[in-house]
């Protein structure tokens, strides 16, 4: 229960004291559960012994690649790799929406009754929900739903068909609602769970109407100057991220990290980059090694000076990973490993700690840049 209430801290958490799971010791299996939208009939014995025969110790002892799968419905369904996400279970991938799109009292338009974790989420993150209820005959009023759509609706989740009532939203209607969303910028979740049972899908309007909002930029930042930003007009209305890895707080370390880079055009489309209106987030990030690690510090100061208007700004260290592109002997030197001597070894901890120190300071104080790491393993 502590860490609950540590993690009511949290924005999106600050209703989770309030939010329950029934618990019961009453086990129903072999009875049927009719709640819980189960498949009620066994599967054919020689189904199953397929599934057996296809199992090994990979299957058990490894994560599973998910990238063959994204192939294959790439391949099946004509669209692009990058339009599916895999999650475990559809339940998984509201949750996903919620936590990517809805932040606590923004507008949310959903069926009502309808699959009972859309009513969860709602209430965790602290979204004002507008329900729009089936009547009696169990017939919806799609027009309702579209007069409610206006700039403050972050998103629509539509069950299509809807459980529990079954219900269908015929597609003509669903393209209604994509053109209304689509005018205000807001996102349509269509949650096509029960696709078999009608073969209804929006699947082919995917592309149509992608209601883009937010991308995030990882690049060197060499380019990133006014000339391109302003040819880039289809960026300009959007929310951007960017994340500048540079590797260095220096020309020189910088000119070796980074070549052929070049530090003063990087620094001048800072000036430029800084005061980009629609940047909601900039961070600037170093793959720590031993060409940089004396530089940490000045690194977090160069983080200290894009902070502009309060705008999320961090500062990133990350681990330097082999990717078989060095020699394992070269590695321990460039990875802090062994091969560095023990006076080395003792800077570059009390460098580390310094930076956990400040890393820790602003997150209690609430000062940017907040400063990320992953060097937790070397503190310990
Ligand atoms: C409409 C609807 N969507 C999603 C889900 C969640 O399904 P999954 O088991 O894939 O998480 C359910 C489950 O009952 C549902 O009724």
């Amino acid at each position: 229960m502590k860490s609950l209430s540590l993690l009511a801290k949290y924005k999106h958490f600050k209703k989770i004291d309030k939010i329950f799971r029934v618990r019961s010791n009453l086990l129903r299996y072999k009875k049927i559960r009719l709640d819980k939208n189960e498949r009620l009939t066994d599967f054919e014995s020689y189904f199953i012994d397929k599934i057996k025969n296809k199992i090994n110790s990979n299957y058990l002892n490894t994560y599973p690649e998910v990238e063959p799968l994204y192939k294959i419905f790439s391949e099946k369904f004509n669209l692009n790799k990058e339009m599916f996400v895999v999650t475990a279970g559809s339940d998984m991938a509201i949750r996903n929406c919620f936590e990517l799109l809805v932040r606590s009292g923004d507008k949310i338009i959903t069926l009502s009754p309808t699959y009972g974790m859309v009513d969860v989420y709602a209430r965790l993150f602290e979204a004002n929900q507008v329900k729009i209820y089936f009547n009696k005959k169990l017939e919806l009023n799609t027009n309702k739903l579209i007069k409610e759509i206006n700039h403050k609706t972050k998103l629509i989740i539509i069950a299509n068909p809807n459980s529990p009532t079954g219900t269908i939203i015929e597609n003509e209607q669903i393209i209604n609602i994509l053109k209304k969303a689509k005018k205000f910028n807001c996102y349509v979740l269509v949650d096509e769970a029960y696709y078999d049972f009608h073969n209804i899908t929006v699947m082919p309007y995917l592309e149509k109407f992608p209601n883009l909002r937010s991308i995030h930029f990882n690049t060197n930042g060499q380019l990133f100057n006014k000339y391109y930003w302003e040819k880039m007009t289809g960026l300009h209305k959007i929310k951007v991220g960017v994340d500048i890895s540079i590797d260095a707080a220096n020309s020189e370390t910088y000119a070796k990290l980074r070549y052929p880079g070049d530090w003063d055009t990087l620094m001048e489309n800072f000036k430029y980059i800084k005061k980009i209106k629609n940047l909601v987030c900039l961070g600037i990030s170093m793959v720590v090694q031993y060409e940089n690690y004396k530089q940490m510090l000045d690194f977090i100061k160069l983080g200290e000076s894009l902070v502009y208007n309060n705008r999320y700004t961090f500062v990133e260290f990350k681990r330097i990973r082999n990717w078989g592109h060095m020699d394992p002997e070269e590695f321990k030197k460039v990875s802090m490993g062994e091969s560095i001597t023990s006076d080395e070894r003792a800077e570059f901890l009390n460098i580390l700690r310094e930076v956990e120190k400040l890393r820790k300071y602003n997150i209690d104080h609430n000062i940017l840049p907040k400063i990320r790491h992953n060097l937790g393993e070397f503190l310990l």
